[in-house]
């Protein structure tokens, strides 16, 4: 397709899977046995991938400070990121995580807040076209503009999270500055989490997605899990939580219902609803959990 290639890695012994892999596909590229970090200090990239072991954020840096188009990172350090390994990840990213019942999403938006602070540093916008999180990993892709006032664009997607433990109530809160609530509006409970900065706008472009699936063909080993997971990121809904099905008819001694009739209650009701890609039983929705409750409440 006209692309230059190349590929980065400390160790000898991928360096040559590098070589031998380039040659069973017939294609050239360029094999750098070094640091990426180096590399992309001294180099000008349209694209780079990151795919580290663990967190990323060692890399973040010197991926944000030349490339061009388009940064795609994989984070496999979810423990970090949900708030399971609170420290580490208030480390690692900068950032209060906080462990709730939706733990994966609370990992994309961890990352990509310390993404968009990096970039930011760079006058780098980001704009995540594609977000997934699959197999414990989470992996974005971020299309840059290069001017200040991008940077500020993204940095004014950042905002807190405040959560009840107690009935699930979430809301959130845009802005740098945190305001947490003592108490759930909802229910009363101090048991209140507070988690950021978080990035909370949107994690995908629903065109983006579409188009990535037109792509795909049966030759490749993966296209049926791609294409699942690509049809869902194109309805999902960009409210910055999600919610689990089971997880809040348990906290009402309800049973639970089959997800297309739960989600059409809520649709009845006036609400946006959509499944998301982060579990079977995850909706979003526009309505609180007090209307999710008495929207659902005969299904
Ligand atoms: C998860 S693996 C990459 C797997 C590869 N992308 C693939 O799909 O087969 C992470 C790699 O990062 C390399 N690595 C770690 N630190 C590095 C650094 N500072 N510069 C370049 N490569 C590094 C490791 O040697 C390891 O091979
Ligand atoms: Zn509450």
């Amino acid at each position: 397709e006209g692309w230059d290639v190349t590929l980065a890695d400390v160790d000898e012994s991928a360096i040559e899977l590098c070589r031998q892999n380039l040659d069973r596909n017939g294609l050239d590229g360029e094999v750098a046995h070094r640091n990426v970090n180096a590399l992309l200090h001294e180099s000008v990239f349209d694209v780079v991938d990151i795919d580290p072991f663990g967190s990323p954020i060692p890399f973040a840096d010197a991926a944000f400070a030349n490339t061009r188009d388009l940064v795609c990172v994989t984070a496999t350090d979810t423990a970090p990121l949900c708030g399971a390994h609170f420290h580490s990840g208030v480390r690692k990213y900068s950032a209060v995580p906080r462990n709730t019942d939706y733990h994966a999403e609370m990992g994309v938006r961890i990352l990509l807040s310390a993404l968009a602070r990096t970039a930011a540093r760079y006058d780098a916008g980001v704009t995540p076209v594609l977000t997934h999180a699959t197999n414990h990993y989470v992996r974005t892709y971020l299309e840059l503009e290069h001017s200040a006032s991008d940077a500020n664009a993204a940095i004014d997607e950042l905002g807190h999270v405040y959560h009840c433990e107690d009935c699930l109530y979430r809301e959130s809160d845009p802005g740098l500055i945190a305001d947490p609530i003592d108490a759930c509006p909802e229910c009363g409970s101090e048991r209140v989490l507070a988690a950021g900065p978080l990035w909370l706008g949107p994690t995908h472009e629903a065109d983006f997605a579409a188009a990535v699936r037109e792509e795909l063909d049966d030759s490749m080993g993966t296209a049926s899990r791609a294409e699942r997971l690509l049809s869902s990121l194109e309805a999902e809904l960009h409210e910055p939580t999600h919610y689990d099905q089971h997880r809040l008819c348990k906290e009402w001694g309800r049973a639970a219902s089959g997800m297309d009739e739960f989600l059409e209650r809520l649709r009845d009701a006036g609400f946006a609803a959509s499944r998301t890609h982060y579990g079977g039983t995850t909706f979003k929705t526009t309505a609180t959990v007090a209307e999710i409750r008495e929207a659902t409440r005969h299904s």
